[in-house]
C-alpha cells in the first residue's frame, strides 16, 4: 500500500490539525453513494468490475496491433489520454524491442504538433485508438478525421481494421460512427468520468499495446482499493486528504507535485487534471502544479524557496530505483567529485532529496510523501488507487462536487459560437 509521510507537514499543522473524523465522513458518503456526483463514483469499482472476457479482448486488441503496427495513434483529450500517457511515460519511456511507439493527437489543436507527429509516423504501418466517453469532443474529432482520411490513403478499403474506439455504450458520435464501420469498440462506463477512467479500457488498451502488464496492473489495483478501504486515521488516502485540506484552510492554496523520476512528468499532469477539474469549483480549490526534480531546482527552487508563502509541497517516492549506477572515480579529480566517487546515483539522490526537504521546510513549505515501493505496475497501480480516493474524500471535506466540470463548457460554447457550428450539431 501506498505510504504517506506527514513529518515535513507537522510543523505547520495548527490547532486539532487535520480533521480525520471529516475525512471519515467524507470517505463514508463516498462508499454508501449519497454525496454529490454519486452517479459518478464506479471509478473505485473498475478493477473488481472489469470481465474476464473485456480484459482479454484488451488484450487480443493490444496483440493484433503489436504484431501489425510499428505505432499506435491514440486520439483523446483530458481523462481520455492523461491516464494512458501518465502510465506509459513512467513505465516504458523509451520503447522496448517489439514495443510499437505510441504517439498522442488529438490534445490540442496546434498544426505544427500535428504535423510532427505524422512526419515521425512518416511510412510506418499504424493503428489508431480514438477515445473520447462522449464522442463530440472537438480536439480529437478534428484529429481522427484527420487520421482517418490518413488510413484510408494507406489501407484503401482495409482502412477500417486499423480503427479501435473507446467510447460510450450506448451513445454519441462516435459510437454511432464505429457501429455502422464496425470498428472494435470498448466502453468508457457511464459511471465513470473520464479523469477517473484510466483502469479501463481508456488506459489499458494503449497500455497493453506498449508492452504494460495490464492484467498485473488490475490485480494490484483490486489489492490497493482493498486496502485503502480501512477506515481509520491510518489509511494513508484520509492522512493525505485531511492533511492537504488542513493546509490549504492555514492559507497553503497550492500544492506542488514533485518527483525525482523525470518518467513521472506525465503522471503528474494526470494528476493535475484529476484534482484541478476535481476540486476548483465554487471558487475554491487547491491549485494543483507540477515540479520535476532535481532539473526544476534549478529554475522553479527560488521561487519554492522564497516567494509567496502559499504553497505546500507533495514527493511522490519510490523506495526501490529499478537500476542503479556507481559514480566513477578519476585519479586526476579535475572536477572535485571524488568525494562522491563510488557512490551509487540513487543514493546520492535520496540526499538531494533530504536535502531539499529540509530547506524547502526551513522556507515555509510544508512537505508531505508519498511513497509506493517501485516503478512498475504495482507501483501504478497503488498511485493511481490513492490518488482518486484521497481526491473523493478531499473533494467532499471541501464540500464541491467532485464529480462535475461544469467550469469547462464556458470556453466550449465561446468557440463553437465564433467557429459558427450549427445549433443541432
Ligand atoms: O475528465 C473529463 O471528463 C474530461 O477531461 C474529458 O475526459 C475530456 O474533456 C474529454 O472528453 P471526451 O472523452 O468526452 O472526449
Amino acid at each position: 500500500m501506498v505510504k504517506v509521510d506527514l513529518s515535513g507537514a507537522a510543523g505547520f499543522f495548527t490547532g486539532a490539525g487535520p480533521d480525520y473524523a471529516l475525512a471519515g465522513l467524507a470517505h463514508q458518503t463516498l462508499a454508501d453513494k449519497s454525496g454529490l456526483g454519486a452517479d459518478f463514483t464506479g471509478w473505485e469499482e473498475l478493477p473488481r468490475r472489469i470481465k474476464e472476457t473485456e480484459l482479454d479482448a484488451i488484450v487480443a486488441a493490444a496483440d493484433r496491433i503489436r504484431a501489425r503496427s510499428q505505432a499506435l495513434v491514440v486520439v483523446g483529450i483530458g481523462g481520455s489520454y492523461l491516464g494512458a500517457r501518465g502510465a506509459i511515460e513512467l513505465l516504458k519511456p523509451l520503447p522496448g524491442e517489439g514495443d510499437p511507439r505510441v504517439f498522442f493527437v488529438g490534445n490540442g489543436l496546434s498544426p505544427d504538433y500535428l504535423c510532427d507527429v505524422l512526419r515521425q509516423l512518416g511510412d510506418s504501418d499504424f493503428d489508431v485508438n480514438v477515445i473520447s466517453k462522449s464522442g463530440t469532443t472537438l480536439e480529437p474529432a478534428v484529429s481522427f478525421r484527420i487520421f482517418r482520411e490518413l488510413l484510408v490513403k494507406k489501407y484503401g478499403d482495409k482502412a477500417d481494421e486499423h480503427i479501435f474506439a473507446t467510447t460510450d455504450a450506448r451513445r454519441g458520435a462516435l459510437k454511432a460512427q464505429a457501429d455502422e464501420k464496425g470498428w472494435p469498440c470498448f466502453v468508457v462506463p457511464d459511471d465513470v468520468g473520464g479523469r477517473f477512467s484510466v483502469l479501463s479500457a481508456v488506459g489499458l488498451l494503449p497500455m497493453a499495446v506498449a508492452g504494460i502488464d495490464v492484467r498485473r496492473v488490475i490485480d494490484a489495483a483490486i489489492a490497493e482499493f482493498e486496502a485503502l478501504d480501512l477506515r481509520s486515521p491510518e489509511n494513508p488516502a484520509w492522512q493525505y486528504a485531511a492533511a492537504r485540506q488542513h493546509l490549504y484552510h492555514t492559507g497553503k492554496r497550492t500544492e506542488i507535485l514533485g518527483c525525482y523520476e523525470p518518467s513521472f512528468r506525465f503522471m503528474a499532469e494526470w494528476w493535475k487534471q484529476l484534482y484541478g477539474e476535481s476540486e476548483g469549483k465554487d471558487g475554491i480549490g487547491i491549485f494543483p502544479a507540477s515540479v520535476e526534480f532535481t532539473a526544476d531546482l534549478h529554475s522553479m527552487g527560488q521561487f519554492i524557496q522564497a516567494g509567496p508563502r502559499d504553497l505546500m509541497e507533495t514527493i511522490v517516492r519510490f523506495a526501490k530505483c529499478r537500476d542503479r549506477y556507481a559514480i566513477p572515480f578519476e585519479e586526476a579529480d579535475a572536477d572535485g567529485l571524488n568525494y562522491v566517487a563510488g557512490r551509487d546515483l540513487a543514493d546520492v539522490c535520496r540526499v538531494a532529496a533530504d536535502a531539499v526537504k529540509e530547506a524547502h521546510i526551513a522556507g515555509g513549505v510544508p512537505n508531505i510523501v508519498v511513497e509506493v515501493e517501485q516503478r512498475n505496475e504495482e507501483g501504478f497501480a497503488a498511485l493511481v488507487c490513492f490518488f482518486e480516493l484521497a481526491c473523493a474524500i478531499s473533494g467532499y471535506m471541501s464540500r464541491v462536487n467532485p464529480f462535475d466540470q461544469p467550469g469547462v463548457e464556458a470556453y466550449k460554447k465561446n468557440m463553437f459560437r465564433m467557429l459558427g457550428k450549427p445549433s443541432s450539431k
